[in-house]
């Protein structure tokens, strides 16, 4: 306990302060509505960038943690994989987001998220005094896929999308306070691996868990339209943004899976910067949050 007269400045700074007053009370209120609660966070490769960034990503997931929530992390990595791949001499191509992969990509693919990407997020959490468990959607027959049909005329090759979601594992692990890691590798009846886009992966993990709240952390404030931050959407327009064009790239899959997330049953979904630091605090226990937050 911090004895009273440790910092006597800043507790009467505190007091003297409203508005910082304001603020705890206003955190605190947050504290008490997510306790117990599933957390998903889909920490973007895009958002892994450098390493005060990660570590303060680390730090807040402990902390929801120490809070008493249930932060469930599932990661991307794109970069890491192009530029892995890019070092083995292969091409990544992508088409409307999605990754082509071929079976030489695949092997990289599986090998950087699911150990190296994975493997880092675990070390980072433990590093902050988290105890959390790295897993790819193979484990425990997580993430149950088949393969993908063209889109746009292109065969994208072992990219998979989910046909099931056994959560058991993950809920195992969250009843004996560790902090799942996902990769979004999953699998096939027949044994077959796929890539899996993660922004679907950790939306069809969050619809299993009826997680209450899903946040994606990417590399961008949110969804952006005429160069400004939109910062509440609703999916008729969402939908329309995509069919435009205004939303494109690695945001299509996003927004999908915020759509998707809705429709299943998650409390709200919301794209963050992950670059700011401490955006999931800031995101969580403010009245206002940060981002863009899709509502039906
Ligand atoms: N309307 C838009 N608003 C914001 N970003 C957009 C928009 N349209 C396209 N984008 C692109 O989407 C990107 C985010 O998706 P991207 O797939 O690159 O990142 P990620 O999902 O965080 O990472 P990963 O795919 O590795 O997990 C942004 O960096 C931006 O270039
Ligand atoms: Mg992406």
């Amino acid at each position: 306990m911090k004895a009273k007269d440790e910092t006597p400045a800043e507790g009467l700074d505190a007091v003297a302060n409203p508005a910082k007053t304001a603020l705890l009370i206003e955190a605190l209120s947050y504290i008490g509505r997510f306790k117990g609660k599933i957390v998903v966070i889909k920490y973007g490769g895009a958002a892994q960038v450098n390493e005060a960034v990660k570590l303060g990503f680390a730090h807040d997931v402990v902390l929801l943690q120490s809070l008493g929530m249930l932060p469930v992390i599932v990661h991307g990595g794109g970069p890491e994989v192009s530029r892995i791949m890019k070092a083995m001499g292969q091409e990544a191509a992508f088409v409307e987001g999605l990754r082509v992969t071929t079976r030489e990509g695949l092997s990289v693919t599986e090998m950087v998220l699911s150990g190296l990407v994975n493997k880092e997020i675990v070390a980072l959490l433990s590093a902050q005094g988290g105890r959390s468990v790295g897993l790819s959607g193979k484990d425990g027959g997580m993430l149950h896929a088949r393969k993908m049909q063209h889109v746009q005329g292109v065969d994208l090759g072992f990219v998979g999308e989910i046909e099931s979601v056994n959560p058991s594992l993950i809920n195992l692990l969250l009843d004996n306070g560790y902090i799942p890691v996902v990769s979004p590798i999953g699998m096939g009846g027949d044994g077959t691996t796929y890539n899996i886009n993660a922004d679907s992966a950790a939306a069809c993990i969050a619809a299993a868990l009826k997680a209450e709240k899903m946040i994606f952390m990417t590399d961008v404030n949110g969804v952006m339209k005429d160069g400004r931050l939109v910062s509440s959407l609703r999916a008729p327009e969402a939908l329309r943004l995509i069919d435009k064009g205004v939303i494109s790239g690695g945001m299509v899959p996003k927004v999908e899976a915020m759509l998707y997330c809705l429709s299943g049953g998650v409390g709200s979904a919301t794209i963050i910067n992950g670059g700011d630091h401490h955006a999931i605090i800031a995101e969580l226990f403010t009245d206002k949050g940060v981002g863009t937050q899709i509502t039906p």
